[in-house]
């Protein structure tokens, strides 16, 4: 899917790096070290996940690599150079953040998230889309886990870059994130073409309910039956991050087993939520939001157990729920 012989992999490995050093080595450094240990990393963590720091200023990067006008070009090519449009001067696009290296399934470099140590804006930045990075289709961390773990049964899907490395500092190492984008097809693809068991822990807040939904559109597709996906919801205001170390390993095991909610399970708790189904017109909605959405499920076992469901909730019987999934699917 990627050409393998782009000029880019060497410099964003060069730039990772350079990243790495300036953790070690650069004299604004300080900051930076501080913000790590404040979030409780140690040091091997910051190893595993080889975590940098891109100095304030606006040509660190830009000096340290030199190189002549077609490097510089694809420096701007990988997103680890900026050119001003109308002065045609070129700036480094990471400065002053913590870096994360993004890494492809073979553990190539192919892009970077940058975090401020404080509370400017944007909080984080991505690199763009470039010929070696989609985002809708990379995950922060599965390079990482499945190093750690060829043989994984559930991978866990988390929201950002320090919820996937506090769980692995905390020693659940089987945690991935989405790169400020949502769950996607090709994502679940890739995570069952992987596992036969996925795990959703988003944040504990309207925005992390929203993306869970989101999720379980997206994985509907993948459902062959023998794959599973749950969800765990987290208490308001917490995300993995916050709540791993508030609550310690155990515990957050222990919540995994307890209050992880099957997909099926929060299907229709969501559904009946929004369309009430103690009423006719409740359940009439209701039929009309998850008819559709069971259809898309390719495992026949897994769609008649939800039709069999939705017809005991509704009352209606599966000829009649067959004509509600044939009109298109509605979006909640
Ligand atoms: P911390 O404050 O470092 O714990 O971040 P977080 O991961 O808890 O962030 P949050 O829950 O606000 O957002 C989840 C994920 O969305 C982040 O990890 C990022 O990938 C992404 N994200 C958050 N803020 C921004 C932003 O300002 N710009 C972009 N591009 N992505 C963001
Ligand atoms: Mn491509
Ligand atoms: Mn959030
Ligand atoms: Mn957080
Ligand atoms: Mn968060």
């Amino acid at each position: 899917r990627q050409p393998t012989d782009s000029p880019l992999y060497a410099l964003l490995t060069a730039a990772s790096d350079y990243y790495r050093h300036a953790l070690k080595q650069h004299p604004t450094r300080k900051a930076a070290v501080e913000y790590l240990k404040g979030r409780g990393l140690t040091g091997e963590i910051a190893r595993d996940f080889a975590l940098g720091f891109a100095p304030p200023g606006w040509d660190n990067l830009l000096k340290h690599m030199g190189g002549d006008s077609l490097q510089q070009k694809h420096m701007i090519d990988a997103g680890l150079l900026i050119e001003n449009a109308d002065t045609g001067k070129r700036y480094d696009r990471f400065r002053d953040r913590v870096m994360f290296p993004i890494r492809d399934s073979r553990g190539r470099i192919i892009a970077f998230g940058g975090r401020v140590l404080g509370d400017d804006k944007p909080k984080y930045l991505n690199s763009p889309e470039t010929p070696v990075f989609h985002k809708g289709q990379e995950l922060y961390g599965l390079f990482e886990a499945r190093k750690h773990n060829r043989n994984l049964d559930e991978i866990m899907v988390v929201e950002g870059y320090m919820d996937v490395i506090a769980l692995a500092q905390q020693g659940l190492r089987n945690a991935v994130a989405t790169l400020g984008t949502a769950t996607s097809e090709e994502h679940i693809r890739r995570l069952f073409r992987l596992v036969p068991n996925i795990l959703f822990c988003f944040d504990g807040d309207q925005a992390g309910r929203k993306a869970a939904w989101r999720a379980l559109e997206a994985t509907l597709p993948g459902l062959e039956d023998g794959r599973r996906a749950r969800f765990l919801f987290l208490p308001e205001g917490e995300d993995p991050d916050s709540l791993v170390r508030k609550e310690g390993t155990d515990a957050f095991r222990a919540r995994i087993t307890q209050h992880a909610q099957p997909l099926a399970d929060y299907f229709f708790q969501q559904l009946t939520q929004e369309a009430d189904p103690t009423s006719l017109e409740g359940k009439a909605h209701l039929a009309t939001l998850a008819a559709p959405l069971i259809e898309r499920i390719p495992g026949a076992n897994l769609k008649v157990l939800m039709r069999q469901r939705l017809a005991e909730i509704t009352g209606l019987n599966g000829e009649a729920l067959g004509q509600f999934a044939r009109s298109a699917a509605p979006s909640v």
